[in-house]
């Protein structure tokens, strides 16, 4: 008999990628008995069906469907609709993933109805509160239970908001556990045959913040750069969000005329890694990209003014650039000119997010402290 009800409540790509060594052994272990709630935050094939299939995951016990909206709609859909789930389930744990808007929801409908909160990704902070996911981060971090800090920079920021040292375990981060745990399958996806491309001959960029892309200026930045970077090769899955504005902005068209650009759909995870391994260097706006660019040390610029993942930036392994063409060509230059010094120092990048073994600790961790959970 399971001795321990667990909700573990996702609804975007990056948290089902998270969450995925999680599940598997959740799913496992005779005493955790796991309900997986999606939220339906995203709902197309590329952004969710295909990682349930790729890392074999069972399907979600209950989807919400709540789909787009404005952060009040999809914010408020969520919380309405799992209120109704967590009352007939009665969980002792809820687990929330990342950041996103999901993952507020989510732990602010467990901690009103209190039930215990785990937070996965605990600590990190950009600092800039005119992102959404710096809001989600920080309300989520302050009504959880256990906090489960990926690095030690994000247990010394959760310290100094005067979170309770004992609610935090510094586990590393699960998304490095994916990467161990799924490279030898990414790598032998064919995905540069598929593209026609040679390792080391390309920038893989990504854009997907809405102060990117939802933003007219810095949207046409971003496509002047990659215009720019001609004759290297720019791979770009576009993410629908961005998809709709290139659109809006009538920028497709203005892309689809330059050959080296190789426009693609959002990739699978193994895909992904693929293209981030064999890449001459990154350009995104992603938080997740930043942190795999790091651990398969491979140059990166990202494309904002501030990062939640500073671990990232030691050795010139990933520098701030914004989204200013010039300052992205001359940095994109200056890797260039230096590639074999800046190789070098990938090479001796310490591993600041763990061993692999997040996952593992935190079903350790929530099952050691059961007895206190219940009460
Ligand atoms: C969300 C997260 C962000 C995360 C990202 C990963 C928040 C505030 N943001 O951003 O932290 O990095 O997911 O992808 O939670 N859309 C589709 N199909 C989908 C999903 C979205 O077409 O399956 C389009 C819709 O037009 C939608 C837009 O993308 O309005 C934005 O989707 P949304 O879920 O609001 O945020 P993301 O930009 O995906």
């Amino acid at each position: 008999m399971k001795s321990m009800k667990v909700t573990l409540v996702l609804g975007t790509r990056p948290q089902i990628i998270k969450s995925a060594p999680l599940i598997c052994l959740a799913n496992n272990d005779p005493e955790i008995e796991l309900s997986i709630v999606h939220t339906g935050q995203h709902y197309d094939y590329e952004m969710t069906k295909i990682f349930f299939e790729e890392f074999n995951l069972p399907e979600p016990t209950v989807n919400l469907n709540v789909g787009s909206g404005t952060h009040a709609q999809q914010t408020a859909k969520i919380m309405i609709r799992l209120e109704k789930i967590l009352l007939k389930q009665k969980p002792d744990l809820v687990i929330v993933p990342g950041d996103t808007n999901s993952t507020l929801a989510g732990a602010l409908t467990a901690a009103k109805l209190h039930i215990p909160v785990a937070h996965i990704e605990a600590g990190a902070r950009s600092y800039d509160m005119r992102m959404p996911e710096e809001v989600n981060r920080r309300l989520t971090d302050h009504c959880s239970t256990l906090l489960f800090t990926p690095t030690e920079n994000c247990t010394k920021n959760l310290l100094k908001e005067g979170i309770e040292e004992k609610k935090i375990y510094q586990t590393g981060d699960t998304m490095y556990d994916v990467l161990l745990r799924e490279l030898p399958k990414a790598e032998k996806t064919t995905i540069l045959e598929k593209l026609g491309l040679e390792p080391k001959t390309y920038v893989l960029l990504t854009a997907h913040r809405p102060e990117n892309v939802d933003n007219l200026e810095n949207l046409k930045n971003i496509i002047e750069a990659a215009i720019k970077l001609k004759p290297i090769i720019v791979v770009f899955p576009i993410h629908p969000r961005t998809q709709k504005q290139l659109r809006k902005m009538k920028l497709y068209k203005k892309i689809e005329k330059e050959k080296h650009i190789i426009m693609i759909k959002p990739q699978g995870y193994h895909e992904t890694i693929k293209l981030i391994k064999n890449a001459k260097l990154i350009l995104t706006d992603s938080g997740g990209m930043q942190k795999e660019a790091f651990w398969l040390k491979i140059p990166c610029l990202t494309l904002r003014e501030t990062t939640e993942w500073p671990e990232t930036m030691i050795l010139g392994a990933n520098s701030l650039v914004g989204t200013n063409v010039q300052k992205i060509i001359e940095k994109f230059n200056d890797i260039m000119n230096k590639e074999k010094e800046i190789v070098e120092n990938l090479k001796d990048l310490p591993n600041l997010f763990g061993k692999g073994e997040a996952s593992q600790k935190i079903i350790e961790i929530i099952k050691s402290i059961k007895s206190y959970l219940k009460n």
